[in-house]
């Protein structure tokens, strides 16, 4: 039996009718990153290089790249955040081949099928139910994977996670939409629930949450931030047996300053000038 998903490209093309499923607030939230992976796709040396980002991107909005903006790389900066996690995903999975893998706010992102883990992993891609018939709608399902509707901070869902191995949880751009309470309740369940294993996650700094306020598309979405974080290494005193791990770079990121299209690299290297934009981001992982 074949593992290999089904590649979307080899699909008949048809446009989904979006209007059936009904993103609200936050959820919506995945789709400027989604836009910015499928942008990246377009470039000569892409970043993340996803082609499922690119065929779900152009099924969930064909005039995406239409327009003034259409083709704005000025997000770039999420695929190289993509990137990260799956670096570090990776080398856990190398060398867990048992584990389990919480892929927590996962909206319509590829992971795995970009990392394709091996048959002894058991992975769980977990979002808001509209978010996860989105899913079933426009990417392939997958032995080994299962799909969770379920608000993240309703912890009953780890009651259907099996337990004795070793985790790999990953939150990419969702901790900001959490508050700190609920990060911490989730991240010590985590830790409480599992032997072993690697949190990876990205926080926002303390003036990144109280601007995103008045941020014209978490405005417009609804979904602003709820938390914040100015040493985000300090979230391991929240559990005795979690150690910071680490931090990837992602505003200054030599493979986004290199990969980035030139208008697009100076901007960058400006704005990483004013004070505090490069750390108003942060990638971090924790082990235990
Ligand atoms: C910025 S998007 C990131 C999506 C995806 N991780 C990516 O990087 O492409 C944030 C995602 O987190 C999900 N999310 C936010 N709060 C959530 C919650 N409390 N429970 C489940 N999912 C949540 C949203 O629905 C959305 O899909």
């Amino acid at each position: 039996m074949s593992r290999r998903p089904t590649d979307p490209a080899s699909r008949p093309f048809h446009r989904i009718n979006v209007a059936d499923v009904e993103l609200v607030g936050v959820q919506k939230t995945l789709s400027p990153v989604l836009k910015a992976k499928a942008l990246d796709n377009r470039l000569p040396d892409p970043i993340l290089g996803d082609g499922y980002a690119e065929q779900v991107m152009r099924r969930l909005d064909p005039d995406y790249d239409k327009g003034i903006f259409g083709r704005n790389q000025l997000g770039l900066a999420a695929a190289e955040r993509a990137r990260a996690h799956d670096e570090w995903a990776r080398g856990f999975l190398r060398d867990h081949r048992q584990a389990v893998v919480l892929h927590l706010g996962c909206g319509l992102d590829a992971r795995v099928f970009r990392i394709d883990p091996p048959e002894t992993v058991d992975w769980y891609d977990l979002d808001y139910s509209a978010v996860i018939e989105l899913r079933q709608q426009f990417l392939p399902s997958r032995e080994h994977c299962t799909l969770i509707s379920s608000n993240v901070t309703d912890l009953t869902w780890l009651e259907r996670i099996p337990r004795g191995r070793p985790v790999l949880l990953i939150a990419e751009g969702l901790v900001p939409y959490l508050t700190e309470m609920d990060t911490k309740r989730l991240l010590t369940s985590i830790v409480d629930a599992f032997p072993t294993g690697q949190i990876q996650l990205d926080t926002v700094s303390v003036s990144a949450w109280h601007f995103s306020r008045w941020d014209p598309l978490g405005r417009r979405y609804n979904a602003q931030f709820h938390c914040g974080f100015d040493e985000p290494a300090t979230l391991a005193n929240w559990h005795p047996r979690l150690k910071y791990a680490g931090e990837a770079p992602m505003n200054d990121s030599p493979v986004l300053l290199a990969k980035a299209p030139t208008a697009i690299r100076r901007i960058y290297r400006l704005m990483n000038l004013m004070p505090g934009f490069t750390q108003s981001s942060r990638i971090v992982r924790f082990q235990f």
